[in-house]
């Protein structure tokens, strides 16, 4: 079974790719972590967790949320990751996550997607024709993937370099600690309280007080809520003023998706 958490589409777009080659169902875990709905989920064939990177690692709240639901059939475990370009030690986060959940990690592959981190300063927005280039590059590297877990090989996750072992995780421990405030996000007049940035939230952390989106302090800097917003209404202090937000749905048809 493919399980997946994505925030601008990109990894839905990846699993449901893969769960189609693969002949598998396909579960999108957003309402199960919203809710902390941690009740079991069932699979006869290998689990296939795809996820986007945030900062070299899975998601904090993703790897929380394995700590906790029960995963019954298959022992076997695949992960299949959607970066920017650079998805760090990741292999050595999610190995070590397997062994905490007692899976059998067969390997993660790597897929270069688009970047949807627009609130940051450091990475440029990928212009659309390299948007364009990035998906479909990952279209043709799908099949592979697909074939691969069909086979119950494993995938041939990337080596982990020594610096990265020793340099990345405290940096990894300090974003999730002190660079995910939600002080930051905010709405413009161009709001049109439609309550999607609530809805699309991971945490449940966005609020409606008279009508328009009030975020509280468990924020994952996931992206949901400025990329989902069909108003472009969504800012983050002044970085995103004018700047292109990325949502996959820009690229690719909706029943892809
Ligand atoms: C908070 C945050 C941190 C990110 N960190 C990285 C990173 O370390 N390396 C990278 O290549 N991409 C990084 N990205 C880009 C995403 O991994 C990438 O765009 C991903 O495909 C988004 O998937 P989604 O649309 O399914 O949410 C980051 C994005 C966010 C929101």
């Amino acid at each position: 079974m493919v399980l997946f958490y994505s925030a601008s589409g990109n990894t839905r777009y990846i699993a449901k790719q893969l769960a189609n080659n693969i002949g598998d169902e396909c579960l999108d875990l957003l309402q199960r972590i919203r809710t902390n709905d941690f009740s079991e989920i069932r699979s006869e064939r290998p689990f296939v967790i795809c996820s986007p990177i945030h900062v070299s690692n899975i998601p904090l709240f993703l790897t929380e949320y394995f700590k906790r639901v029960k995963l019954v059939g298959n022992r076997q475990i695949y992960f299949v990751v959607t970066s920017g370009g650079y998805a760090g030690p990741v292999d050595y986060f999610i190995s070590k996550l397997t062994k905490v959940i007692s899976m059998d990690y067969m390997g993660h592959a790597e897929f270069i997607m688009p970047s949807n981190h627009v609130i940051s300063n450091s990475y440029p927005a990928t212009d659309p024709d390299d948007c364009r280039k990035r998906i479909s590059e990952s279209d043709k590297k799908i099949s592979a993937v697909a074939e691969t877990i069909k086979n119950g090989r494993k995938l041939n996750s990337p080596a982990v370099k020594l610096w990265e072992k020793m340099l990345v995780p405290p940096i990894v421990y300090s974003w999730n600690k002190f660079g995910t405030s939600a002080k930051g996000f905010h709405t413009s007049d161009k709001c049109v309280s439609c309550g999607k940035c609530s809805k699309v939230c991971p945490l449940n952390n966005i609020r409606t007080e008279n009508k328009h989106p009030v975020w509280g302090k468990n924020c994952a800097h996931c992206m949901a809520c400025i990329s989902n917003c069909p108003a472009d209404a969504v800012e983050y202090a002044k970085t995103t003023q004018g700047k292109e937000r990325y949502n996959i749905k820009k690229y690719v048809n909706n029943e892809l998706l």
